[in-house]
């Protein structure tokens, strides 16, 4: 996209969808919205976006038509009936989604001469616009540097992963398999300390340097893991296996639910049982792997 004002379209505007408009609308897009039922958009057309009626005017309006729904489902039931004049314009698809929603739909959209790249938002839409806004993109290189200008308007820069338009929803799952992870080990160890009345937010301080803690060990265990050598270099499976039984202890003696140290604590008895007792923690890769 050679000028930093190309018209685009939003089709979708929901919470995700009116943030990413506004982030057009702001940086000085010609912008057009639709959505499926009526009554969403007004602080849009007020700040000067255009309503479409109809989605194919929408998508006739926009160089660039970007599609934030629902799910995939909802996305085909958009694009599908509009095929003949998303002819030649560039679809992003920031719709959440599986790996191979999104290819398919690469796939439907290269069979009717659609330029398609596939987004993942890993922000929620207050974010976007922000430096700090994540987006992965996937598809054609020539046309994701083509769009930039347009998809720089939604903050943080943009980080292209490659042709491949599945690996952005890859990243995404894998991403969120963090963040639940976290979020579920934050809730059980306030669950624990909670039974001496200790809040939540007391105890907060100590989590998050504790995660940066937990964070550092990181960088040494994705080289294990790619290397797949797996050697001990700080502690042991067997010296983990002793403070997991220990945190289970405190959790059954305090009712709290003993189901996610449990199943840690099985992984690590099961690499043990399998000869692995003086490897790191990396070697539950393996198990994680189904091997
Ligand atoms: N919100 C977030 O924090 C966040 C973060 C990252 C990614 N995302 C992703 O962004 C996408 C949109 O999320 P959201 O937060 O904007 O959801 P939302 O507020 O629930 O809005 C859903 C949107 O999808 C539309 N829709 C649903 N079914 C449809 C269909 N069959 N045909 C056409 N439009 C349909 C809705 O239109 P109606 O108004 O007509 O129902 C509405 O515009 C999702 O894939 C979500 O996973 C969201």
């Amino acid at each position: 996209m050679s000028s930093e004002r190309s018209s685009v379209t939003v089709l979708g505007l929901g919470m995700m969808g009116t943030a990413l408009a506004g982030a057009f609308l702001a940086g000085g897009h010609p912008t057009t919205v639709w959505n499926r039922s009526a009554g969403r958009g007004d602080d849009l057309v007020g700040r000067g976006a255009v309503r479409a009626a109809a989605v194919g005017a929408a998508v006739e309006a926009g160089q660039v038509v970007v599609v934030c729904v629902r799910d995939y489902d909802a996305v085909r039931e958009t694009l599908e009936p509009v095929s003949a004049a998303l002819a030649g314009r560039v679809v992003v698809n920031l719709t959440s989604g599986t790996s191979q929603e999104a290819r398919d739909l690469a796939d439907w959209a290269a069979g009717h001469g659609i330029r398609y790249l596939d987004g993942a938002i890993m922000m929620t839409p207050q974010g976007i616009g922000t430096p700090e806004a994540v987006i992965l993109y996937g598809g054609e290189q020539e046309l994701f540097e083509e769009t930039r200008p347009v998809l720089d308007r939604l903050g943080g820069g943009g980080t292209y992963l490659g042709s491949d338009t599945g690996i952005p929803a890859l990243y995404d799952v894998a991403l969120l398999d963090i963040m639940w992870a976290t979020l579920n080990g934050f809730l059980h160890a306030v669950a624990l300390v909670g039974t001496e009345k200790i809040s939540a937010t007391a105890f907060l301080p100590f989590v998050t340097g504790w995660l940066g803690g937990v964070t550092s060990f990181l960088p040494a265990m994705a080289e294990q893991i790619d290397a797949g050598e797996y050697a001990a270099h700080d502690a042991t499976l067997e010296t983990h296996l002793s403070p997991l039984g220990h945190l289970i202890h405190e959790s059954r003696a305090r009712g709290v639910d003993v189901d996610l140290p449990g199943r840690t604590k099985a992984m690590v008895e099961r690499a043990i049982a399998d000869g692995h007792a003086f490897d790191g923690y990396a070697r539950l890769i393996e198990r994680m792997r189904g091997r």
